[in-house]
């Protein structure tokens, strides 16, 4: 049977840290944020569920165990070598991968400015960016929030993390003694104000839905947006 050959990918792709390198961690998480997205943001097989920042497809992995099949997982990333193993092992009916050539300085600092998520306007119903903001800077910030609240189906939800803090700078690189790692290039922590990155997520036409502060990897809050 297909979940007990599930295939995951290599240590080297693992994305996310240490908390994803044992085997069991990894499909453990999976299966907990599928299950979020369920409870969160009302995830069925029946769902368009857009992964951004798919890495090599923890998500899809977590949805295959979980789930078995779905409308259409689409998972984005801009790591050529994530998404060719991803594509390699993880599609297939139900499931498919992108690369995209764009910016980030961090990932692919000589990608291109033009900013998209691959995905038509009004048709993803679930949205999942797992430390996709907790690498990026304020600019691209903002303008993929709005892409979110674009692509967001009607009762469309989005389920996302970030570092945020009450009374910090509205946005900040690696900042020094903050969490549990010692930051290292660029955009290895970016951090938000709450009042910032809440600002942003208003200026996309979005709100907030639910918001649970700082149990996430390496202590980054997550939030549920739909539209306003
Ligand atoms: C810390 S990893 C998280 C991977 C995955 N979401 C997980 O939780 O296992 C961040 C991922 O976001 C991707 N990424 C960063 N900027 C992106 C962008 N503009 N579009 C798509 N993916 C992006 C990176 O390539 C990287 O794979």
């Amino acid at each position: 049977m297909f979940r007990k050959k599930l295939p995951l990918p290599p240590g080297k792709y693992r994305m996310g840290g240490k908390h994803f390198k044992n085997d069991k961690a990894f499909i453990k998480t999976a299966v907990r944020d599928v299950r979020r997205l369920v409870k969160y943001c009302d995830l069925s097989e029946g769902s368009t569920l857009l992964d951004w920042g798919c890495g090599a497809g923890r998500l899809a992995v977590g949805v295959r165990e979980d789930f078995g099949q779905i409308r259409d997982y689409h998972g984005v990333d801009i790591q050529p070598e994530l998404i060719e193993w991803a594509n390699e092992n993880l599609a297939g009916d139900g499931f498919r991968f992108t690369c995209l050539d764009v910016s980030n300085e961090r990932y692919n600092p000589d990608g291109s400015p033009d900013r998209t998520l691959a995905a038509e306007p009004g048709t993803v119903d679930v949205f999942y960016a797992y430390s996709v903001f907790s690498p990026m800077n304020d600019d691209d910030t903002p303008a993929y929030l709005t892409l979110i609240g674009e692509a967001l189906s009607p009762r469309g939800k989005a389920l996302v993390t970030c570092f945020v803090e009450e009374d910090v700078a509205g946005w900040e690189e690696n900042p020094e003694g903050y969490g549990p790692l010692e930051w290292k290039g660029r955009l290895h922590c970016t951090r938000f104000s709450r009042r910032h990155f809440e600002d942003h997520v208003e200026a996309a036409g979005l709100a907030v839905d639910r918001f649970e502060y700082g149990r996430e990897t390496d202590g980054q809050s997550l939030y549920v947006l739909r539209h306003r």
